[in-house]
């Protein structure tokens, strides 16, 4: 490309009468060209908002500052892990770990919560069982420890009609269920159906043991 060639292209942008702001700097001249309409409008926009925002966070507080925001989301987060250790996921479920629920008011008071929302249809609202076996004796299918309750409680069985629980219900539920079972033991409720499965090892040891 040859300079005269690049100048009649330079030259070619130019308008007819370019509008020439005035001044001269060092010979150098400037067009008088307006802004664009959007940038006007987006620059007077910021400024009527700036008023707002600066009254909105440091006086009458209706838009959060960014500590506010910082301090709802940890919150937040507290409460997610708060309901994420509730639920227990990892932790080793042992038979003193369940006995130490066995005999304590609270979790029996939370268990028979739970057990007449999700268990009486079918053990009965006295335990003394339905569909599924009488709770409050001293004989058990799948055995009396509380891990055995445990196990059936969260893996249910299923060709049985024992529903499986582990994934509704946190292990500290599961173990307040079964506080609240040791609670009704013996307590022999009218129309109980007969026992079933084996007389309980060292029945009254596994009854008293958390108490
Ligand atoms: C849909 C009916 C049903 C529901 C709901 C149900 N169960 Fe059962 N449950 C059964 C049946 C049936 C069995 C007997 C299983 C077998 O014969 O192997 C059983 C067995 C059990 C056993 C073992 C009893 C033994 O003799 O070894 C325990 C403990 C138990 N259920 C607790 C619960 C708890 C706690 C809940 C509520 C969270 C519950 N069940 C909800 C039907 C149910």
């Amino acid at each position: 490309m040859t300079m005269s060639e690049n100048e009649s292209k330079t030259n070619s942008t130019v308008p007819d009468e370019p509008i020439i702001s005035g001044h001269s700097y060092d010979g150098i001249e400037e067009y008088d060209n307006p802004m664009p309409g959007w940038w006007v409008w987006l620059f007077i926009a910021s400024i009527v908002w700036s008023p707002i925002y600066i009254l909105g966070v440091h006086q009458f507080g209706f838009i959060n500052s960014y500590e506010d925001d910082l301090s709802e989301q940890q919150t937040e987060l507290v409460e997610i892990r708060a309901a994420f250790e509730a639920a227990n996921p990892t932790a080793t479920v042992t038979e003193e770990s369940i006995a130490a629920y066995v005999g304590v008011q609270e979790h029996i008071d939370s268990g028979a919560v739970l057990y007449s929302t999700n268990c009486a249809m079918c053990h009965a609202n006295n335990a003394g069982g339905l569909i599924g076996p009488n709770l409050t004796d001293e004989y058990w299918i799948h055995g009396s420890k509380n891990t055995d309750m445990f196990t059936v409680i969260t893996e249910g069985v299923l060709e049985k009609g024992m529903t499986p629980w582990g994934a509704f219900l946190s292990a500290e539920q599961r173990s307040q269920l079964i506080a609240f079972i040791r609670s009704v033991q013996g307590s022999n409720p009218e129309g109980a159906k007969a026992p079933e499965g084996d007389m309980a090892v060292a029945a009254t040891e596994a009854t008293s043991e958390g108490l």
